[in-house]
């Protein structure tokens, strides 16, 4: 995507949005940006229905679900460039796609990771060339044109194929339906400087490279014009498996240097761990607990609350006081059922 970032000045004005390649606070430039949240966990983001909105956001457009081919990225028209992003950040880790490549001349279909100083780790597929596959990455948001990797696969638009990235402290490894395509070691990349080492968020998502608004460059690089008539033009993801190796619920720049060594990690469950496992059951009201007690534990609960005395002075007097007294019998009794753990 950095690829073009500079080429794309243009394309807001036609309400064209790329895949965006900013960051709201860069650590490189302030010690005082939000700390990112961690993902802390590894987990198989199946896309046959609507993810949860506590671990992704669409970024742009909108993006639809279905149990045959998960989640659908359709161009359809001018401007179309429907994105999700996790809104959880992973610090090391690895990340397995099933992903069905879009069709169309000009048609760029996407997996990016992002940091907060704009390190980058790409998957890349144009919609004119359906046997390849490109990688690329980026360090520190500096442009350089010669990190990118082109491989061979089967048609990667007939088929779902297994896009595989694992990245480590000491490099960084992209398979095809587990075929090694590629190895970066951090010397490699600019003697660790652009070596991606900063917590990363995933986007997926499709945007037209060929769109007559671009220059002819940025065209010429995705293939060539795009046809709004020839579409529409969906990549489907089918699942996202996702491991943060850094395990923190929390990820926060120490300094400004972007290097992992700066990188706090705040250990404990995070948000999303949590969103995860711990669905929430729905909190019954106290009339509901009431009703699901079995008759021995309502007795029970009445003789501790001491309202035995009243259910026996009997009905009238009872009636009398009922309505001013139920709040505070509802309070009581929510007290003795806690209690009671029931
Ligand atoms: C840092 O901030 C300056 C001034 O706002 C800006 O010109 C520069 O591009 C920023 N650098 C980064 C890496 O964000
Ligand atoms: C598609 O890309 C592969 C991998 O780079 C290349 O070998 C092949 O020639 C390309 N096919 C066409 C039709 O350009
Ligand atoms: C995808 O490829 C990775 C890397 O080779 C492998 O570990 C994983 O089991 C594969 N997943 C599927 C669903 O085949
Ligand atoms: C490599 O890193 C040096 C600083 O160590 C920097 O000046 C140079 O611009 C970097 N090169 C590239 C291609 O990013
Ligand atoms: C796109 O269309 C224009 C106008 O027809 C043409 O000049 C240009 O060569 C085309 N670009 C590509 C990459 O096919
Ligand atoms: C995280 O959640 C698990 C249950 O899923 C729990 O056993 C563990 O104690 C929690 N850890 C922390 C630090 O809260």
């Amino acid at each position: 995507m950095r690829y073009l970032s500079g080429l794309l000045a243009a394309a807001p004005l036609l309400g064209l949005v790329s895949a965006q390649v900013s960051t709201s606070c860069n650590p490189l430039n302030s010690t005082d940006c939000p700390s990112d949240p961690g993902f802390g966990t590894d987990y198989l983001f199946n896309f046959n229905t609507t993810p949860s909105y506590e671990l992704w956001e669409t970024t742009a457009g909108s993006v639809t679900y279905d149990s045959e081919n998960g989640a659908g990225f359709t161009i359809k028209k001018q401007g179309d460039s429907p994105t999700i992003r996790t809104l959880f950040y992973f610090f090391f880790g690895r990340v397995e796609l099933l992903l069905k490549v879009a069709p169309g001349v000009g048609i760029v279909s996407s997996a990016m990771w992002l940091s907060d100083d704009l390190d980058e780790v790409d998957w890349e597929f144009l919609g004119v060339n359906n046997t390849a596959a490109s990688t690329n990455y980026f360090g520190k948001g500096l442009q350089d044109y010669h990190n990118a990797g082109v491989y061979t696969t089967r048609d990667n638009q007939a088929d779902f194929l297994n896009y595989t990235t694992v990245w480590t402290k000491t490099g960084i490894d992209w398979y095809i339906d587990g075929q090694h395509v590629r190895n970066l070691t951090p010397d490699a990349a600019n003697k660790t400087r652009n070596y991606p080492q900063t917590p990363m968020r995933l986007s997926l998502g499709i945007w037209a490279g060929g769109d007559p608004s671009l220059p002819e460059g940025t065209r010429e690089w995705a293939g060539g014009n795009t046809s709004y008539d020839q579409g529409p033009f969906t990549m489907y993801v089918k699942s996202a498996r996702i491991t943060d190796y850094g395990g923190g619920s929390e990820y926060a720049y120490g300094d400004t240097s972007g290097s992992w060594e700066s990188i706090k990690v705040t250990g404990g469950n995070s948000t999303a761990y949590k969103a995860i496992h711990e669905v929430q059951t729905p909190k019954l009201s106290i009339s509901q607990k009431w009703n699901n007690l079995p008759a021995g534990a309502r007795i029970g609960v009445y003789v501790a609350a001491g309202v035995v005395a009243a259910v026996l002075i009997g009905a009238l007097l009872w009636y009398c006081i009922k309505q001013r007294r139920d709040g505070a019998r509802e309070a009581r009794l929510a007290t003795e059922m806690e209690k009671m753990d029931l």
